[in-house]
């Protein structure tokens, strides 16, 4: 099999990108070792930034997006049982972020991909990646039991934290850089209304808590003679930081929905609504950066070169910048014939990787106890929030960042 770019990885990254290259008339295809609903149902984050989904929209691949996405101008910030809220737009000069769960762009760009003929192949397991350093890298892989090699001009791995591209640098040329928590998050998805209409970061003495949301389904009502009545189920993201290696079925239900309330209680009358936990799961933390992101033709994208911890919200919007800055780089070298763009891809991303890896960690300091902490760790903690609910300085920088910079 034969294309100008393979792509390992069905993620956003991997999907994002094959989308982009088709839009500048470029062919590829997408290997994917696990099977479509696998990909489409995988829980992850949902905080896209303003430039994700200019990016999204530009690529044709917004109008679910539009549709059901929620807009969300601010955070709320919850500590010492006060709240205080960061107003985006009035920050940023507009910016705003939009609610919008990573599996819904997933199903989006699949089906896109399909429409538009493919080739996106689930059940394909990429082996390894060779001859990178040449002309016509390959990737071996499996498929249907048999084996079978792809032929290209380059190769984008896009196979996440735990693939096997970024194994094809060579020891001597790669530099990690890393960050392990000892602690975690615990994630349950709810049917309840979200308890406020904005996302909520809380600093507990007990540990952190984060209340976030999904955008409301909406269902046919079962019974035929009110099928015409839809029904709108709300749905509650809510997160509890846990001890690291935490099992989630150590958690009962009445347990996680008490341990949420006591992080989230107010000094006002907020209370937090409660209803059925429909779904379970532990995240590890991590930040982690491999450089560089390329090796000859070999190009690393989102979590196959790099890791946040979720606190800041940037996992998925950075994997959207890289694959972003190599269709732009591959545009430029065939419109040119300058390799230009190319050759600078792993400086251009990784400017912005340092950012958010900045950004990512100073929330996670910031808003988590750690188990040693002590009380200075706490007070610590408490001036950096009083000074961002008190200063305009602090509170543009949390503002910024969170809502992105820009791509160019
Ligand atoms: N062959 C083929 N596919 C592979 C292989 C392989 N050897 N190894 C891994 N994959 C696939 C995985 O099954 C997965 O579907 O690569 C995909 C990687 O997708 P993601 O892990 O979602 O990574 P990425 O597209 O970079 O998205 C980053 O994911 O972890 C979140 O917060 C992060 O939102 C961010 C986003
Ligand atoms: C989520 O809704 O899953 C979510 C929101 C904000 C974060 C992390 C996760 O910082």
């Amino acid at each position: 099999m034969r294309t100008t770019v393979g792509i390992i990885g069905a993620g956003p990254a991997g999907l994002l990108l094959a989308r982009l290259l088709h839009n500048a008339g470029i062919d590829s295809v997408v290997l994917e070792s696990r099977d479509r609903a696998y990909v489409e149902h995988r829980q992850r984050a949902g905080i896209l930034e303003q430039g994700t989904v200019d990016v999204l929209r530009a690529a044709g691949a917004g109008e679910r997006m539009d549709r059901e996405g929620l807009r969300h101008d601010g955070i709320e910030l919850r500590f010492a049982r006060t709240r205080h809220r960061v107003d985006f737009p009035a920050l940023t000069g507009g910016r705003s972020v939009m609610v919008y769960a990573q599996t819904e762009i997933c199903k989006d760009l699949i089906a896109l991909r399909l429409e538009e003929g493919g080739p996106l192949l689930f059940g394909a397991e990429a082996l390894a990646v060779e001859g990178a350093e040449g002309d016509r890298p390959r990737v071996p892989f499996r498929y249907g039991g048999r084996e079978d090699v792809l032929e290209c001009d380059y190769v984008v791995g896009c196979d996440g934290f735990w693939g096997v591209a970024r194994k094809a640098v060579p020891a001597a040329l790669s530099r990690v850089f890393e960050r392990t928590y000892p602690f975690a998050w615990l994630g349950v998805l709810a049917d309840v209304p979200p308890s406020h209409d904005e996302l909520v970061y809380a600093r507990h003495d007990r540990g952190f808590a984060l209340l976030s949301m999904r955008p409301p389904v909406t269902r046919r009502h079962p019974s035929e003679e009110v099928a015409a009545l839809p029904i709108k189920s709300f749905v509650s993201r809510l997160y509890l930081q846990v001890p690291a290696g935490t099992d989630a079925q150590e958690w009962g239900d009445a347990e996680i929905w008490d341990e949420l309330a006591r992080r989230f209680e107010t000094a006002d009358d907020w209370t937090l609504s409660r209803g059925p936990i429909t779904q379970k799961s532990v995240t590890p933390m991590r930040s982690f950066v491999h450089e560089p992101m390329r090796h000859g033709r070999l190009f690393l994208a989102g979590d196959a070169a790099h890791i946040v911890p979720p606190t800041g919200a940037k996992g998925l919007n950075l994997a959207v910048g890289d694959v972003v800055t190599f269709a732009r780089a591959l545009t430029h070298e065939r419109r040119t014939g300058s390799a230009e763009l190319l050759d600078a891809y792993s400086a251009t991303c990784l400017r912005r990787i340092w950012q958010a890896e900045r950004f990512s960690y100073d929330m996670t300091a910031m808003l988590h106890r750690a188990p040693d902490a002590t009380g200075f760790d706490d007070r610590l903690q408490l001036a950096r929030l009083r000074r961002i609910a008190s200063g305009r300085a602090a509170e543009t920088d949390l503002a910024e960042a969170y809502t992105g910079f820009s791509l160019d």
